[in-house]
């Protein structure tokens, strides 16, 4: 039994090397150690040997069928890592000259994005940044936004498993969840929260939303938010900004209009609608382009501004949106596949 074993364990590792794919490793351990296999009959030999040889046998059936176990689990691992490396295909080499000599351009969303900071900055407002990587409470507490509202539905917003930890990013409840932020209106309450207002700061960046892709939606796009801190800020205020935005922007042709709508960190709330027929493959009168309006008292508290003190505007909105409109793209899904044709026309 013993010259067996070693017959066995001397021919395993040439012919598992010779393995290339999984459905032949599964064969292969069938026949080692599946129910009819060669090291299964001989365990099944123990019964015969005599009483005093058997814990010396059992030993080195045991030890046979450890290092075989490791073996074929090596196996595994190498033709897995080949399936892998099939599917990548041929390593990049990034010394290699780019076909497309010269020092690129500038991605038309980064584009809208600089614009519309340089425009803010003229008007007093400092860029800010947020993390993508956000907790319930930034996101959606203390913009008043209760655990009940459908903007934090599972179906709607990218939750992290309850294991996820994220050092940068601390949570102020164990019990509140990690998500990918759903707007850039987290990064209000942070900045808020680092010093005493007046405050004026605008934050650009990506959001995340569970939704499908189409020509006009995205899971993951980009947002630019305002916020505004003051005493005796008025929704007049809030109109003259955005029409001197959008004015800069967009040309002195565009207009703005308002219309009601909820959001649970503004009160009142408004929809900002534009309407620029000067621009290329604009058709519709009016065309839907933020949401806005004058900062809920509830914000203030939950961040330590004293509501009687302290009034303010805010508004979000989509910088896809604005680029598809500033350079009349008609399908979102352009900004994302890196196509040369397509990124080249805004050099
Ligand atoms: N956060 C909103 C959204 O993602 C947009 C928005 C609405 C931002 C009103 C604001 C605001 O700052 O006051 O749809």
């Amino acid at each position: 039994m013993q010259d067996l074993l070693t017959a066995l364990l001397a021919k395993a590792p040439a012919e598992l090397a010779a393995l290339t794919t999984r459905a032949d490793f599964e064969a292969a351990k069938a026949r080692y150690v599946g129910p009819n296999g060669e090291l299964t009959a001989l365990m099944k030999q123990m019964g015969a040997v005599p009483k005093e040889q058997r814990p010396a046998m059992g030993k080195l059936i045991n030890e046979a069928k450890a290092q075989l176990q490791a073996q074929l689990d090596a196996t595994l691992a190498r033709i897995g890592d080949a399936e892998i490396a099939a599917q990548l295909g041929p390593a990049v080499d990034p010394s290699l000259p780019s076909p497309d000599a010269g020092p690129g351009t500038w991605h038309p969303l980064t584009l809208v994005r600089e614009e519309m900071c340089r425009i803010l900055r003229k008007a007093g407002f400092t860029v800010v940044e947020g993390p993508e990587v956000e907790t319930e409470y930034y996101c959606f507490d203390a913009l008043n936004t209760p655990a009940d509202h459908p903007a934090r539905d599972a179906h709607d917003t990218f939750y992290f498993p309850e294991r996820a930890r994220f050092a940068g990013v601390t949570k102020k409840d164990p019990e509140e969840k990690y998500l990918l932020r759903t707007h850039t209106s987290s990064v209000q309450i942070r900045s808020m929260l680092k010093g005493p207002p007046p405050l004026r700061v605008v934050s650009p960046g990506r959001v995340y939303r569970r939704d499908t892709s189409d020509a006009t939606h995205s899971a993951n796009f980009h947002q630019i938010e305002c916020l505004y801190v003051d005493k005796h800020v008025t929704v007049r205020d809030l109109k003259a900004l955005l029409d001197y935005i959008f004015a800069s922007l967009l040309g002195q042709d565009t207009k703005t209009r308002f219309r009601p709508h909820y959001f649970s960190y503004t009160e009142p709330s408004f929809e900002v609608d534009l309407s620029a027929k000067h621009l290329p493959k604009v058709n519709k009168a009016w065309i839907e382009i933020g949401g806005c309006g004058i900062v809920d008292p509830g914000v203030f508290e939950a961040v330590g501004y004293d509501p009687e003190v302290w009034t303010g505007y805010a508004f979000g909105m989509g910088l896809e949106r604005l680029a598809m409109l500033l350079y009349g793209i008609d399908d979102i899904r352009y900004f994302y596949q890196n196509d040369v044709r397509f990124l080249k026309q805004f050099a």
